[in-house]
């Protein structure tokens, strides 16, 4: 997986499909009475580490997390400044509203968002579907980044030291 580069002072001008308001589907920031819905949500669909980046998006002055809600459903989000400073992500969608043009809406709401709070660029840290972000933007492979910021994660808290 690499991390992408993106410029963020010629974003392409993607606004959300027509077709996500007709459906009632609404894409907005989270707010930090939502916190432990938006967290929860993050959690069950994709998994604790990502709950852990998720989270620290509730921490900043503006919460840097944006949903796409149906009614009283969440059906996806994004977010920056979570994994590191500039990063773009994690973002992901429910597996039934794929397709929509949610996750496309999420990322352009998301990389503005960046924009607006002064960021020159994005960094998209340890892409999975690279061909989802070139599908608009005209991104970077950063050289050397395959292993990226995750190398040295943990992925259990181990069972004491172990030498002991
Ligand atoms: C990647 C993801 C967020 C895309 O969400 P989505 O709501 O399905 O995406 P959209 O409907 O907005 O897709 C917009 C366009 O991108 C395309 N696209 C979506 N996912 C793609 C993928 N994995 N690879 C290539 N193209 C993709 C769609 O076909 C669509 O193009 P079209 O309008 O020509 O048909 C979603 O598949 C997901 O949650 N994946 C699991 C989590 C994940 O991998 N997150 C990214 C980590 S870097």
């Amino acid at each position: 997986m690499t991390d992408l580069l993106v410029r963020l002072y010629d974003l392409p001008a993607i606004a959300p499909r027509p077709a996500l308001a007709d459906r009632g589907i609404a894409i907005r920031r989270a707010m930090a009475a939502e916190r432990h819905l938006v967290l929860s949500w993050v959690k069950a669909r994709f998994g604790d580490a990502w709950e852990s980046e998720a989270a620290r998006a509730f921490t900043r002055p503006v919460t840097t997390l944006w949903i796409a809600v149906q009614e009283t459903a969440i059906l996806g989000f994004a977010c920056y400044d979570c994994s590191m400073r500039g990063f773009f992500g994690p973002t992901g969608v429910y597996p039934a509203a794929r397709g929509l043009g949610v996750g496309e809406g999420l990322l352009f709401a998301t990389l503005n968002d960046m924009r607006a709070m002064e960021y020159g660029y994005a960094i998209i840290g340890g892409v999975g579907p690279e061909a989802f972000y070139r599908r608009w933007l005209d991104v970077i492979a950063i050289p050397g980044s395959d292993t990226g910021i995750y190398g040295d994660m943990l992925h259990s808290p181990g069972d004491g030291p172990p030498d002991a």
